[in-house]
């Protein structure tokens, strides 16, 4: 992806606090959940994770990962977590993944800046890109929830298995679960293959990862179109 799509999402853009939250108030121990309807905003959220110390990803993190893409997108993408790019910029899926990502989207229109909106389940980087333990999922699980609520999209993707497990609680294969419907809280999810996959297994035969995915994202281009057909 061209450097300059990143200028719309600056990863250190200043935000001003809105007096109205007493951050202090906000539990600070990761074994404490942070309750819903906590933030007002996306960006109180961001402003707040900047500082977070619940877990021991803080210690080795050179930028928290918040989120890019628009605040009010129909959908709402969830990865695994920061890799080495990601830590460096400030900013989800700018690596090779990320670029794969781009792709997948733009076969069916979906435009980063409108559409979709991009996460991750733990905003700090695992050391080595090591998947992340229930423990720090469980710490940074209320930021996620607090961004699915106030995004309020219409669809989530969760690409991969830590995604899925995050997210629907499942530990089936990702293999087995791609591309189906799930309802969870009220919205409509749907688990597919995570890009860095898709990077391992690159052949494009039909019935592969590759074709898989490109069905799947027709099938959620689709879903969505439908959605907005009505109201
Ligand atoms: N992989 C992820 O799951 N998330 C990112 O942000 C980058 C790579």
């Amino acid at each position: 992806m061209a450097d300059d799509q990143f200028s719309l999402f600056s990863a250190n853009e200043a935000v001003s606090a809105p007096a109205s939250l007493d951050y202090d108030a906000i539990p600070t121990s990761g074994n404490v959940p942070i309750p819903p309807g906590t933030y007002e905003s996306l960006e109180q959220l961001a402003i707040h994770c900047k500082d977070c110390q619940r877990c021991g990803l803080a210690a080795e993190r050179t930028h928290v990962v918040v989120s890019r893409g628009s605040a009010t997108a129909p959908i709402l993408i969830i990865g695994e977590g920061p890799g080495q790019q990601e830590d460096e910029q400030g900013l989800p899926f700018v690596g090779k993944s990320g670029q794969l990502l781009e792709k997948i989207l733009a076969s069916v229109r979906f435009d980063t800046s409108q559409d979709v909106y991009i996460c991750n389940i733990v905003k700090c980087r695992p050391p080595g890109n090591r998947v992340p333990t229930s423990d720090e999922m469980a710490a940074c699980k209320g930021y996620l929830l607090e961004q699915v609520r106030l995004v309020n999209p219409k669809i989530i993707l969760l690409t991969g298995a830590t995604a899925v497990k995050g997210i629907l609680g499942l530990k089936d294969g990702i293999t087995k679960i791609r591309g189906q419907w799930f309802e969870w809280e009220g919205r409509l999810c749907m688990p597919i293959f995570h890009p860095a996959y898709l990077l391992r297994n690159p052949s494009r035969d039909k019935g592969g990862p590759k074709w898989l995915m490109w069905q799947d994202i027709q099938t959620v281009r689709t879903k969505l179109d439908e959605l907005l057909a009505n109201g």
